[in-house]
This record gives C-alpha cells, structure tokens and sequence, in this order.
C-alpha cells in the first residue's frame, strides 16, 4: 500500500556522503523536516480493528517535490489508539530514492512486527493500563544514513470488541460480524489413507478409522514443522476430541434394528465413541484442513487396549475376563470434557458410562449387599443398557462385556465388574499413536466431566472434577509430587503422568453456608467414617483405597461434601488461578424448593414456549467459583461465590432469579463448557477471556445453544445475597453483575445442537468450537436439523443428515478472536 516515490533526478545538490556519523538518527530526521515542508498527510499507522477499516498510508506528495533526487525522507504517520488483541498495521511512507525501508520497536512492551518493509503489522498486546508503544520508521537514501519518523500506539486494556449475537434458533452456527466460520472434521470424515468420503446414508462402516459422532471436549497440541511437538506452533497441531455419544438414529440406512442387534451395527455404534487425534494444518492465513493421511492420526474406540494405574489398578474391583489381574483394560465410553497436562498429554474422562450396561433381574440376587449398593449409587441399573450392545453377540466379548450380570463362577469368567473398568479420568500421549492410555484410578471415579490441571512453579499439581449428575459433587486431586519444570518437555509423557497422576490425595468440596469452603480428604484408614444406610442403601462401610476410588461417590457422602446442581467443566482463571465449576441445573423433583443450599440458591419456575410450560428447580443452572486460600492447589480450604446465574431474562424475576442482571444480548441457560484463553496471546492474560458453553433445553424456546464470552471479575467482586425462593429464602454470596461490557454472547449454534468443546491457537487468532448432536430430535426420514450443509445459508434437500462438527472460528482481520 505504501507508495515509494520513484526516483527522477537531483535537484538541489544535497548529497550526503558521510555514512559513519554519529548523529542521532532522530536529529538527522528532524533535520530534514525543518529543511521541508510537510510532505505527506494521512494516518501512517492504523489499526484496522480499531478503526474498523484499513486506512493505510496514504501517499500524500503536497507537491513539493517529493522525489527529489537523493534526498530521502519518511513519515511513520500520527498516533493512534487502540486496545490489546487487535491487528495494527504500520504503514511508512518514503519520499525520494529510499531503500531498505522497515521498521523496529523502540519503547513499549515487546511485540511480534508481521511483514516487512514499509507496512507491518503487528496484535496489540495484553496491557494493564493504557501504554504506549513506540515504532520507528526508517529508510536509507543510496548514500548516507537512514532517516527515521517515529509513530505512537496508544494500547488499552483488552474489551470484548464484537457485537453480540443474538438469540437464533436457525440451522448455522452464527457468529459476530467480521468473523468466518471454517467447517473441519465431521461426523464420519476419514482419517486414514485409502478410506472413502463419508457417503452420510447410513451405509458407512470404518469407524475406527473415521470421525467418531457427538463431539465434545477438544484440544489442539502444537505441531512443529518437523513434526515434533511444539507448543508455541498456532499453523500445525493434532486436534483431539472426545467422541461422547452417538445420534443413533442417522447412523444406519434406516435407523437402528430391535434388538438382538446386528454385530456390525452395534460395532459401528461402540467405535463412534471415544476419541479421535487427527492433525490440523493451516494452509496460510488460518486457512485451516485437515490431513487425511497423517501418520499421527488415531482413533481411540471402546476397544483400544489401555491399562490401569493408581491404587485401584490391580485390584478385585477391576478384575474381569479380559482383565485377569485388574491391570489391563478396554477402550472409553461417554468421554465428555477433558483436561490438558503440563508435559503435553490429554485427559479424556468418562462421564456417563454406566448407562451402557446391562444387568438382568436375576443380577440382584447374586450380589453382595455392598456391591448391590455400589452398582446403585453408580447408577448401572439398566436391563437393557444403551443400545443394547451385549445382544449382538454371545460369545465375542466385544459385545458381551456390556453386560454386567454375573453368569460365572468367577469374576474372571465374566464382566460383572465390568463398569468399575469406567468412571475414569484417562491419559493419552496425542504425540503418540502407538502408546496404551492409562487410566488413572488416583483422580476417583464417577461421573467424571472434566479434569482441569492447574500447574504453577513450586507447588503440587491439583485437578478439579465435577461429577455430572444431580446432587454430585466437586473433587480435587493433589499429587505428591511438587512440579519441576523440566517435566514440561520431557519425552516420555506417560511417565511423567505416572509421576503427577498415581499418587496424591483425592477431595472432595463442601461449601460452608459463610462463603468459605473446604476441601475433605478421601483418603483410606480404618476409620475412614462408613457410607451411612439411607433409601435403599446398607451401610457401606471401606476396605482400602481402591474402594474408595472405585465407590468415590459413597466416600464422598461419607464426609458431608456438599450436592450440587450438576457439575460439569472445571477451568482455572490463568491469571488469578481461581477455579469455576459450571452448574447446569437441576429441577424440583429431585431437589425441592427446601432443598437448596448456599452455593446453589435457586428454586423458581422458568416458563417456557408459546404454552408457558413450567420448569422448575434451577432449570437455568449457576457458574460457581472459588479462590484457594493461600492461592494454592494444595490449600485445604477456599472461599466461593456464584459467578453467574443463567436465566431467560425475558420472564425471569429479576431480583430471585436473574439476579446477574442478563440481558437479551446475553443471558443463557444450562452452562456446561467452560474455557479461559491461552495465556500464550492477549486474550489470556492480566484479564483473561472466560468463554461459556451451554447444553441447554430451558431457554431452547428463544434460541439454540450457545458460546458467551466473559471478562469475569474476582471472587468477592459482588457480596452476600438473599435469594427469596416462593417464601423460602436462601442466603448466598453472588458475584458483580454480569453488563454488556464483560458478558457477550459470541456464537449460537445450529439446531438441537449442543455447544461442546473449545480451544484455541496459542497466538488467540482461531477459536476451535464443537457443535454436538444437532438435529438431534430428528429421524433418518425426518432429520429436523441439516447442518452443517446448511451453514451458507442454502437449503439442503429434506433427507439430507445432519452431523457433529467441530468449527474453526477466525476473525477477517486477523485479530485475536474476542477482542
Ligand atoms: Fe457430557 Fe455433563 O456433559
Ligand atoms: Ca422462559
Ligand atoms: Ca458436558
Ligand atoms: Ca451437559
């Protein structure tokens, strides 16, 4: 864009020949404007986000004579302001026969210039408080020394710089204007070499070498250009996604056979779940693909071997007939959220396995009052389990494992303790598709959700779990061992979990009704108290610490750890180290409005649909987070209060219900997702981004599910709070009010969607979103959703299927997504 004006011919003689003088580039270039007139005009140095269109240089030759032979001179152009995160393009302009123009920083934080010669660019970076950044623009005439011109930006604090989207209840993934949505890895797409193009008829087999269905949980691990792991690269990564249920329904030619299932049909359907890694490769400009063959590709199935570790790894809990000693295990089921290590492997963590199994009448009779009550608690009740994959075979034990009543003499003969062999948090090596997953029987078991990883210099690692079912509970792990910073690129990654993950003490979270907490240890002795009887459960009384890894959720009930309201992701605040919990909801018939309790406050009716359809609980669930005293992961007690309360800030109670203050432009519903961005770019540092996901059904009457990004405040930013709950009051502690300023919705999805997943490059300018289950109430003759064949706006035919899809998310200007 910069004009250098051509060369024509020396006119007043002034040639400098001295090219070693120590005169002060600045004064050589004061010189020279005093000796001219003002020779251009015009913004030199532009933010195009800022200003929401280019206005690079313009040349603006007043007619003095700007190539005067010889003489050289430049203008970086005025100041200008703009905030961190935003694309900022510097733009020179060269009077005369100049060369070698370019620009350098002179003061201000250091940043990254993109380019080369008279027009850079460059992200504004993270700052405190308004800075200014000093560049300096210079160029050389053919002799003498360089003459420079030096240009201001003035950077502010990061804001959510897009405009909200709106409630939508339309087939595509909308998003603000000035931002692109790239469709990436689907439902059924190939990942290997030699497999076909996903046909989306039902007729497609392969899964163990395809996309998996119902994508969740997702991250990007930084690939170099060699293809070793680097986690600074933002144009080459493994995308590794949890796979965490299927839409059965548009997975065959026409919907799933009665049972007994056909064994290729029940097979597709198992490999459809778990995991996939597939590499992701930028083919310039975060033009994002996907590589079909690359060696680094894997799917992990319900039938990928893996191993146990911890203390119940070993243990009669585990045995079974493909697991003899209780050390090998089977594949991963229901994996929903995740979480990221330290030293670069993934935890993937089964939330809701237990519906996949099946236990007979006659199962009862045979089991001991313990085991009956632990199979209970843990929810395997079912006669059929899902899908009714143990009728597709009797003999291959693919598909007999699935039930769990015991048929044998022996634990090894059957699977009866088949379900204890999920419930797991599991460590994958991304950067290895060869190696065996482990799964850490350390971190408890139970509905796991997420497991986020707080690392910080000198202190023991901690994970934070929710455990996602009504009246469950928040648990944290402490490992023994105090973090060393070389174990962040050690090569053998699995090792280094061995380390961190096997050994620590497991805890459980109650909320005091005065806004602290504590942390309650489950660890095993002899007078660890007993599971008190209560409803249809015995006493349960603990053995070892593998019984209390194995029946987590009776140890936890055992100590008086606080229910509730469905927790689901966990994510820690980069910056502050505060931990949020999403909550997202719960109803009056498991929890009456006399049931709630200080950290889940709420009981209310949300009128729903044109019939005004009562929902009641907290059918809009909450967003709890705490701060560990001492701001350590091994801190024993903490102090909490609600973040966000969800609602439909059209009919909600403003004072009992959206007491967040929500607006049309960013209430939700049900949070589920939650993510801070990277610290590795501005929108994850001094006040990092918080994004929300939601998985909703309660404001589905108004719009689709949802991404929300926050700028969120501190624990203790709000106060105490009453919350009058139809005469019952409740008293709580909530958080600042939520304003267009610091809670904006950014994305809402296509739909019966669910928002699921999310992650970013480390340089903050692509967003990777799943989209899960759309058109999931639909049929194969009658699918209710087409997307993404539906996301530019066209109609597909009426049969055409929708499927999951993750989403790569850029900004047209390059900027960091958010900002
Ligand atoms: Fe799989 Fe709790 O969401
Ligand atoms: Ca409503
Ligand atoms: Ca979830
Ligand atoms: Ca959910």
């Amino acid at each position: 864009m910069t004009e250098m004006n051509p060369v024509t011919a020396y006119t007043d003689g002034d040639v400098d020949t001295n090219d070693t003088t120590q005169r002060s580039l600045e004064s050589m270039a004061a010189e020279r404007y005093s000796r001219r007139n003002a020779m251009f005009r015009g913004a030199g140095a532009t933010t195009m986000a800022f200003m929401g269109t280019s206005l690079l240089a313009a040349c603006g030759d007043d007619g003095e004579g700007g190539s005067i032979g010889g003489a050289v001179s430049v203008s970086a152009g005025s100041s200008v302001a703009t905030s961190a995160g935003r694309v900022v393009t510097l733009t020179g302009t060269v009077s005369g026969n100049g060369q070698d123009a370019g620009w350098n920083q002179r003061t201000g934080p250091e940043v990254a210039l993109m380019g080369s010669g008279a027009t850079v660019t460059f992200i504004a970076p993270a700052v405190a408080a308004a800075t200014d950044l000093v560049f300096q623009f210079s160029a050389k005439p053919l002799i003498g020394e360089a003459v420079t011109a030096t240009t201001t930006v003035r950077v502010s604090p990061a804001v959510l710089g897009f405009t909200a989207v709106a409630h939508s209840l339309s087939d595509v993934a909308m998003v603000p204007e000035g931002y692109s949505v790239t469709i990436m890895t689907r439902l059924g797409d190939p990942i290997a070499a030699g497999v076909s193009a996903y046909a989306n008829d039902g007729s497609d087999a392969d899964f163990d070498k395809r996309i998996g269905d119902h994508h969740d949980a997702l991250h990007y691990f930084g690939l170099s250009a060699s293809g070793t792991p680097d986690r600074n690269s933002s144009t080459r990564g493994l995308m590794v996604q949890n796979h965490e249920n299927i839409t059965e329904t548009y997975l065959h030619p026409a919907g799933p056979s009665a049972a007994p299932r056909p064994l290729a049909e029940a097979l597709k359907e198992i490999e459809c779940h778990g995991v996939s890694v597939v590499e992701y490769v930028d083919g310039g400009n975060r033009k994002w693909t996907y590589k079909q063959d690359s060696t680094f590709n894997r799917r992990i199935t319900p039938n990928t071997p893996m191993s146990f570790h911890g203390p119940a790894a070993g243990s009669a809990f585990l045995v079974t007939a493909y697991s003899k000693d209780g050390t090998a295990g089977r594949g991963t089921i229901n994996n929903c959220a995740n979480g990221v290590t330290g030293w670069k492997t993934n935890l993937t963590c089964e939330e809701n396995y237990a519906g996949y199994f099946r236990r007979d009448a006659a199962d009862d009779a045979k089991r001991t009052p313990a085991e009956l009550a632990s199979l209970r608690r843990n929810g395997i009740t079912s006669r059929s389990g899902n899908y009714s994959w143990s009728t597709a075979s009797s003999t291959d034990t693919r598909f007999t494992r699935w039930n769990a009543t015991i048929t044998g003499a022996a634990a090894t003969d059957d699977f009866r303790y088949e379900p204890n062999q999920y419930g797991w948090v599991v460590e994958i090596d991304p950067y290895n598709p060869t190696s065996t997953p482990r799964k850490r029987t350390a971190l408890g078991r139970f509905g796991h959700e997420g497991a986020f990883v707080r690392i910080a210099a000198g202190q023991k690692l901690g994970a934070y779990m929710g455990d996602d079912s009504r009246g469950e509970y928040l648990y944290k792990f402490v490992s023994n061992e105090t973090w060393a910073a070389a174990d962040a690129d050690a090569t053998d990654r699995l090792a280094v979990g061995d380390k961190y993950l096997d050994a620590g003490t497991l805890y459980v979270a109650r909320f005091n009704a005065d806004g602290t907490g504590t942390w309650l240890p489950l660890v095993y002795s002899p007078t660890f108290p007993k599971r008190p009887a209560s409803g249809t459960y015995p006493e349960y009384t603990f053995t070892s610490q593998a019984d209390i890894c194995v029946n987590t959720r009776f140890a936890a009930d055992a100590v008086g750890a606080t229910p509730m309201d469905r927790p689901e992701w966990t994510v820690g605040n980069p910056v502050t180290g505060e931990i949020y919990l999403t909550l997202t909801n719960s109803n009056n018939s498991f929890r009456p409005v006399t049931g709630t309790n200080a950290a889940n406050p709420r009981s209310y009716n949300d009128p729903k649909g044109p019939s005004n359809s009562a929902q009641t609980g907290n059918p809009n669930g909450h967003i709890v987070r705490l701060r560990e005293d001492g701001d350590t992961t091994s801190a024993t007690t903490f102090k909490w209060d609600i973040y966000l309360f969800g609602a439909d800030s059209t009919d909600a109670d403003p004072t009992n219900v959206n007491i967040s203050g929500l607006t049309t432009a960013n209430d939700f519903s049900s949070p589920d997702g939650a993510y801070f961005s990277r610290s590795t770019n501005p929108s994850g540092q001094i006040n990092p981004l918080m994004w929300i996901e939601t998985d909703d059904g309660a404001l589905t009457d108004r719009t689709n599910c949802m991404l929300l990004a926050a700028i969120p405040g501190h624990v203790g930013d709000g106060g105490a709070y009453t919350v009058n709950n139809a005469g019952n009051t409740q008293n709580t502690f909530v958080g600042a009010k939520a304003t267009a300023a610091n809670l904006r919705r950014f994305l809402v999805g296509p739909v019966e969607c669910e928002i699921t997943g999310i992650d970013q490059t480390p340089d903050g300018r692509t967003l990777f979103v799943g989209i899960q289950h759309p058109g999931e109430g639909g049929s194969y003759s009658a699918p209710t959703s087409h997307w993404p064949y539906s996301q530019d706006g066209s109609t597909p035919a009426a049969s055409v299927r929708p499927r999951s899809a993750l989403i790569a998310i850029t900004k047209n200007d390059g900027g960091v997504i958010g900002l």
